[in-house]
């Protein structure tokens, strides 16, 4: 969803102007126009050549010094910025910010922007809570800049607290988002479910299955992309969290079943990607079941349905993971627990299923037709499948 969207970064002087330049550099990688404005004191830490390598532009350092050959005046970028971004953002530059300061490249660009402004702040603790800075911060916020939170940790300082420059990804999710609120699923809630159920035996032991939770992750992320207002309901994953995203972590299928009800009154579409187990231990132990010679059964009831259970005004769509008789099964599917439309993935074949980063998918829906879709990454197989969200719900998809 970068391709093609001209990011200006605005890099003011801080210890964290090096983690700029793997912003810069991920940005580049997914597909941005990178415009980097450098202010003085950022000079005193990088020079523009890093920047320059990184983004093969020129950096724009001096709002006097009128280049040519890319046009630059002192409101050129402001009109080119698909979004600007300040990372890292000092206590100063906020305060400039907030006064409506124009007096170098960076703020006249901010002041004259109508595009939307990120904010990633990055200083001493002491600074960041600052009662100047809070109400300098709580301005911003109120005039529609979007501030991404410092991070707690370890600082240049040697102190501990608020104020580290967030990780580059958290960052990129933030400019994700407000890029696309106002997109195909603006003012739209949808709830998905992620990764797979964990059933206790004992306090120590579990069913579970193979469910990586990548396909339920990237459906919310690209959700998320699209403007939706979006609920995860997660098994236990090794996944990062994703920003700007409501996370509710479950471990059983029973857990999941009520966190599924409470999310869905009001939402307009329930995306069940998780692998719930099927079965549960009918008596889980108090007690670490100790181990003895000879055989142990453990007796196994059903697991809620969760998806033929919940019942609502919106749109349900399901996954079938299958290993024959994909198509019919996944049509069988699509009938019994009465869905909008299934994703049917045959877990047999290469590149696709559990674990993987891509997916090999057919989409059914009410109709039984089936779309095959190609091998892709399961980040575009959960655009796909929000495309026909939209179609669903009427709204035109935008991508
Ligand atoms: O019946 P089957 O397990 O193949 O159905 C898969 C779909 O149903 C998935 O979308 C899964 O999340 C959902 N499911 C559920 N509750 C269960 C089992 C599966 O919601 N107990």
């Amino acid at each position: 969803m970068l391709t093609g969207k001209t990011i200006v970064l605005g890099v003011t002087g801080g210890i964290a102007v090096y983690k700029a330049a793997d912003l810069a550099s991920k940005l580049i990688q997914a597909g941005a126009k990178v415009r980097v404005i450098m202010t003085k004191n950022a000079l005193e830490f990088v020079t523009p050549l890093t920047f320059e390598a990184i983004t093969s532009n020129s950096v724009i350092t001096d709002m006097f010094k009128t280049d040519a050959e890319h046009r630059i005046n002192h409101i050129a970028l402001s009109e080119i910025a698909d979004i600007v971004v300040i990372a890292p953002a000092t206590a100063n530059v906020m305060a400039k910010i907030a006064m409506g300061m124009a007096d170098d490249m960076l703020t006249t660009t901010v002041l004259a922007t109508d595009s939307p402004v990120v904010i990633a702040p990055a200083m001493h603790t002491a600074m960041w809570e600052n009662p100047v800075t809070r109400d300098n911060t709580a301005k911003l916020v109120k005039r529609g800049f979007h501030i991404v939170e410092p991070a707690i940790g370890r600082l240049a300082s040697g102190g501990y607290g608020p104020g580290r420059f967030p990780d580059t990804e958290v960052i990129v999710g933030h400019i994700k988002m407000v890029l696309g609120q106002n997109s195909d699923l603006a003012g739209k809630r949808i709830v998905v479910t992620a990764g797979g159920t964990q059933e206790p035996i004992d306090p120590v032991r579990i069913i579970s299955n193979r469910s990586s939770g990548k396909m339920g992750y990237a459906l919310a992320e690209a959700a998320r992309d699209r403007g939706a207002e979006v609920i995860l309901i997660t098994a236990p994953t090794a996944l990062s969290k994703p920003v700007g995203i409501r996370i509710i972590t479950v471990e059983t299928a029973v857990q999941m079943k009520t966190e599924v009800e409470n999310a869905v009154a009001n939402s307009q579409a329930l995306i069940m990607a998780a692998a719930v187990a099927d079965y549960q231990v009918a008596e889980v132990a108090s007690a670490k079941i100790k181990k003895e010679s000879g055989e142990l059964s453990l007796k196994l009831m059903h697991t809620p349905d969760i998806l033929a259970e919940v019942k609502g005004n919106f749109l349900k769509i399901g996954f079938a993971a299958e290993s024959q008789d994909l198509i019919s099964n996944a049509r069988i599917k699509v009938e019994k627990k009465r869905l909008d439309l299934i994703v049917a993935n045959d877990i047999t074949e290469e590149h696709s299923g559990f674990g993987s980063d891509t997916n090999k998918v057919v989409l059914i829906g009410q109709d039984g037709m089936p779309e095959s879709l190609p091998v892709m990454s399961k980040r575009e197989v959960a655009d796909r499948i929000l495309d026909r969200v939209c179609r669903l719900m009427n709204v035109q998809p935008k991508t």
